[in-house]
């Protein structure tokens, strides 16, 4: 038994969303083909659909969001749920019993699903594990540990764009030892079969051993760039930083900004992601942020009709995709 299992039923169905660490191939192909069945709801006269109808959804937000937030917020109206938002500065509170505290106090109110975003690593398993069972926790990013919602949208648009994983070079730039968004991406792209992911970093920017998740490491942008697919560029995350890790903004633009002229050593019809916020002139030039190859405002659709398909799973509301096909 892994850790991860808490996030599964008896019949191995998904029933947290915590991490994609440990989730098979088809459970998260089933992520994907659910999402694909709900990506048309958005351009509907009425755009809603009735499976969570009756529930109520809190989201939970510990540390500031914009995208996230209102994503979840419109997947679970669209699926027909009862929303309240919840927003807890972090400030007020600490964790363990006073994180027990507000379980216990929102169980009480007889909500049936809680999304929750905190800083500190580990915040949703440790709701998972102590919530009441009728209750289904979607981790929404915890501290740098993980952002399952952002990794499997981000692996929709990828599919989305290019079709086949196997054949796939990815390569993910910037601020990994920060990032949420990075593990868990690594462990969905490594578990869907992609031919290579890479990670392009200064050295004070990467955990350590990090190569022992399965990516190549450069520490040069145009040699990392070159022939890849997709770019997944990162923001240099500063409010986790507890130390000046760089020198100035400035010169990380210099050796790590994706421009144009930088992009060209990727395959021609190379794809830019980036989970935003976006920090433009520091990991990112504004005329390729805004330019063609740009999918980035794309990811922020996508996350609506992935995270519909993630709330509806874990409520038990859909049957299989795969199940369907037999
Ligand atoms: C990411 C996050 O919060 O981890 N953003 C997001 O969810 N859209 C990445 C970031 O904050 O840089």
């Amino acid at each position: 038994m892994t850790s991860n299992n808490i996030q599964l039923d008896n019949n191995g169905r998904l029933k947290h969303f915590l991490t994609t660490e440990g989730l098979n191939k088809n459970l998260l192909l089933n992520i994907l083909d659910h999402a694909e069945s709900f990506a048309g709801v958005g351009d509907r006269a009425v755009k809603k659909v009735p499976l969570l109808r009756g529930k109520t959804i809190v989201n939970l937000f510990f540390e500031p969001s914009t995208r996230t937030r209102t994503t979840f917020e419109l997947a679970a109206k669209r699926l027909s749920a009862d929303v309240l938002n919840i927003n807890i500065a972090q400030s007020a509170t600490s964790k363990g019993e006073s994180l027990q505290d507000t379980l216990r106090t929102l169980e009480a109110m007889h909500c049936d699903m809680f999304v929750v975003r905190h800083g500190s690593s580990g915040a949703a398993h440790f709701m998972a594990k102590h919530v009441s069972p009728r209750i289904r926790i979607i981790n929404a990013g915890d501290g740098n540990h993980a952002h399952p919602t952002q990794a499997m949208l981000d692996m929709f648009t990828i599919r989305h764009h290019k079709k086949d994983f196997s054949r796939l070079k990815v390569a993910i730039v910037g601020d990994i030892m920060h990032s949420r968004v990075a593990r868990s991406e690594i462990h969905a792209l490594t578990t869907l079969g992609v031919n290579e992911v890479r990670v392009i970093a200064p050295l004070t920017l990467l955990p350590a051993r990090v190569e022992t998740l399965g990516v190549h490491v450069f520490h040069e942008l145009e040699a990392g760039l070159e022939d890849v697919d997709v770019v997944i560029m990162l923001r240099l995350q500063r409010e986790r930083m507890r130390s000046a890790l760089l020198p100035s903004e400035q010169e990380y633009f210099h050796n790590y900004g994706l421009t144009e002229k930088r992009l060209q050593v990727a395959k021609d019809d190379a794809i830019v992601m980036h989970p935003g916020p976006i920090n433009r002139g520091v990991e990112i030039d504004t005329h390729v942020a805004d330019g063609e190859r740009s999918v980035i405002l794309q990811q922020v659709s996508h996350g609506i009709a992935v995270r519909m398909a993630v709330m509806a799973m874990s409520m038990g509301s859909l049957v299989d995709k795969q199940e369907e096909k037999t």
